[in-house]
C-alpha cells in the first residue's frame, strides 16, 4: 500500500459501496484463495468501474482475471451487448470466476479464457475500447506490445501495480525480475508517442493511458 492506510480507509468509505455480489467475492476470495491481496479491492474496483461508465465500452479486454473482481467491475460500464475478454492462466480459479460472473448476471457478456496471455492475445481478432494489464508484471511490456495495435484510436489502456509497493523509486535488485518489468513498462510508455499517459498513485499504483 504506498498511502497512508487510514487515507485509503477514509476513500473507501466515502465511495460508492462495491455491492453485495462483489462482497462476497471479495469474502470467499480471501477465505478459500491464494494470495488475495491481488483481488482489486473496493476502491479500485469502483475506480475501474466508473472509467468504465466513463468510456460505455463495447469491448474491453482484461490480462489477468484472478476471482473475477476487477472483470466484474469493469463489465459493469460495458454498452448493451458488449463484451469482456479476460484471460487466466491458472485454471484453479475457472469455477470461482464462473461462479460470479453468474452471480452478477454477466455471463453472458464475458469470455472467460484460460491460458497464457501471451499466446491467447495475438489470435483475438478485435478492436478494444479498454484494455486492463494486471498479470504477471514481468511480462508488461510484452503484453502492452501485444495490445497496443488492438485498441482503438482514443481508446483506453489501465495498467495495475506500477508503482509496485513502491519498489519503482529504490534501487533495482538483480534477479528482480518483476520490479525490472514495471520499470521498463514505465519507462516505454512514458516514451512513446502513441500515447498519452498519467500514473495515478491509488492503491498500487495505476497508469492511465489514451491512445492518440
Ligand atoms: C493480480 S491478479 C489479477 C487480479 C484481478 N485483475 C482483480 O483485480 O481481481 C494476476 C492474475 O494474473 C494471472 N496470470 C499470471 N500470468 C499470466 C499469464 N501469462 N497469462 C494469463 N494470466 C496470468 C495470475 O494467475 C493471477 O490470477
Amino acid at each position: 500500500m504506498i498511502i497512508d492506510p487510514k487515507i485509503e480507509k477514509y476513500a473507501e468509505e466515502f465511495s460508492s459501496h462495491q455491492g453485495a455480489v462483489l462482497n462476497e467475492l471479495f469474502r470467499e476470495t480471501h477465505l478459500k484463495i491464494m494470495n488475495p491481496r491481488m483481488l482489486s479491492g473496493q476502491l479500485q474496483g469502483r475506480f475501474l468501474s466508473m472509467i468504465s461508465h466513463m468510456i460505455r465500452p463495447k469491448n474491453i479486454l482484461e490480462i489477468g482475471t484472478y476471482t473475477g473482481y476487477s472483470a466484474i467491475c469493469l463489465a459493469e460500464g460495458l454498452q448493451e451487448k458488449g463484451t469482456i475478454h479476460t484471460i487466466e492462466i491458472d485454471l484453479e480459479l475457472e469455477a470461482i470466476a464462473k461462479k460470479y460472473f453468474r452471480k452478477a448476471g454477466i455471463e453472458n457478456s464475458v469470455v472467460a479464457h484460460f491460458g497464457n496471455a501471451l499466446e491467447i492475445i495475438p489470435p483475438l481478432d478485435l478492436v478494444f475500447d479498454l484494455v486492463f494489464i494486471d498479470a504477471d508484471k514481468e511480462n508488461y511490456p510484452n503484453y502492452y506490445h501485444l495490445i497496443i495495435n488492438k485498441v482503438r484510436k482514443g481508446g483506453f489502456i489501465v495498467v495495475d501495480n506500477v508503482l509496485w509497493s513502491g519498489k519503482v523509486v529504490q534501487p533495482l535488485k538483480s534477479g528482480d525480475k518483476d520490479t525490472a518489468g514495471i520499470f521498463a513498462f514505465n519507462a516505454l510508455v512514458q516514451q512513446d508517442e502513441r500515447v498519452e499517459n498519467v500514473l495515478l498513485p491509488l492503491r498500487d499504483g495505476l497508469m492511465l493511458l489514451r491512445k492518440i
